[in-house]
């Protein structure tokens, strides 16, 4: 298949984890890339990376801080200054930020979460869409999370931010079928990243393996989901086999959310 020739794909939190596996997905399949992170040397090693397994793959790499309106605003520009046109956009990019019960839960903490998770994903979609309702066309699939459609626990911020992630997409949906572009959200589990693996670690140290596995032991398919998994979604999202798609929350997840 090669869903994604002549096409243009944003990703945001490109430099690690489930950015990244999307990135590999659209390349293989023909999109050129603008990948944006705030780690810059991350960006460049998977640029290279990318480039040694899709050889002719075109990609420019954009540093910023997606909780920055003017950082957001500048990524779209130089990705629009570049290849012309955006047709997918992964709005990606975020953290989990520290777990503690709400009591606890530091307001400094929740206000850089909820900065990152939401606001950012929210600058995205105001710049992005610009672009695409000029264009007349595009997809656009934004990172939630269980903890964004149920409680889990421990994770105010985290919790906040991701169930505005999915309130966004919902009102964007409704508004912006009409000029044929399509917005989801995914609702990942336990996807064995970056991110993951710092958690449960923060949690237990050296036993951070082990702590892992007494985890998944509660999800129906006893595993943790792999970034590539993710990327193939995501990657179907994008596409236009999705175009009827619009304003969803797609949980993969092992059937933990169930
Ligand atoms: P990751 O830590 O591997 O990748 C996240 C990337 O976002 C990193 O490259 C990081 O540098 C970048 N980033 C963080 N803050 C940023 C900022 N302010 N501006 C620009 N870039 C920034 O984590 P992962 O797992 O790939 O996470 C991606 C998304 O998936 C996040 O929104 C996360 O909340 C969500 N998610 C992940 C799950 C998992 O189990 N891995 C489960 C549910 C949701």
């Amino acid at each position: 298949m090669n869903r994604f020739e002549n096409n243009v794909v944003l990703i945001t939190g490109g430099a690690s984890g489930l950015g990244q596996a999307a990135a590999l997905q659209v390349a293989k399949e023909g999109a050129k890339l603008s990948l944006v992170d705030l780690n810059d040397d991350g960006l460049q090693d998977v640029k290279k990376q990318l480039e040694s397994e899709v050889p002719d793959v075109e990609i420019i790499t954009v540093e910023a801080d997606v909780s920055d309106e003017e950082a957001t605003k500048n990524y779209v520009n130089k990705t629009v200054e570049h290849f012309g046109r955006i047709d997918g956009f992964f709005n990606n990019a975020g953290i989990e930020g520290k777990q503690n019960l709400t009591e606890d839960y530091g307001s400094d903490e929740f206000r850089k979460v909820v900065d990152i998770n939401l606001n950012g994903v929210f600058y995205g979609l105001k710049y992005v869409l610009d672009v695409m309702k000029r264009q007349g066309s595009g997809s656009i699939v934004n990172t939630a999370s269980v903890g964004g459609i149920r409680g889990v626990g421990n994770q105010s911020g985290y919790a906040a931010s991701k169930h505005g992630v999915v309130g966004l997409t919902r009102n964007s949906g409704v508004e912006y079928g009409q000029y044929n572009i399509s917005i989801n959200a995914i609702a990942p589990g336990a996807i064995m990243t970056a991110m993951v693996e710092g958690s449960l670690k923060q949690m237990a140290g050296d036993n951070w393996e082990e702590a892992g596995e007494e985890f998944v032991s509660a999800n129906p398919m006893k595993r943790f989901g792999k970034p590539e998994e993710v990327g193939h979604l995501v990657a179907f999202l994008l596409s236009d086999q999705a175009n009827f798609i619009n304003g969803s929350v797609i949980p993969i997840d092992g059937g933990q959310s169930f």
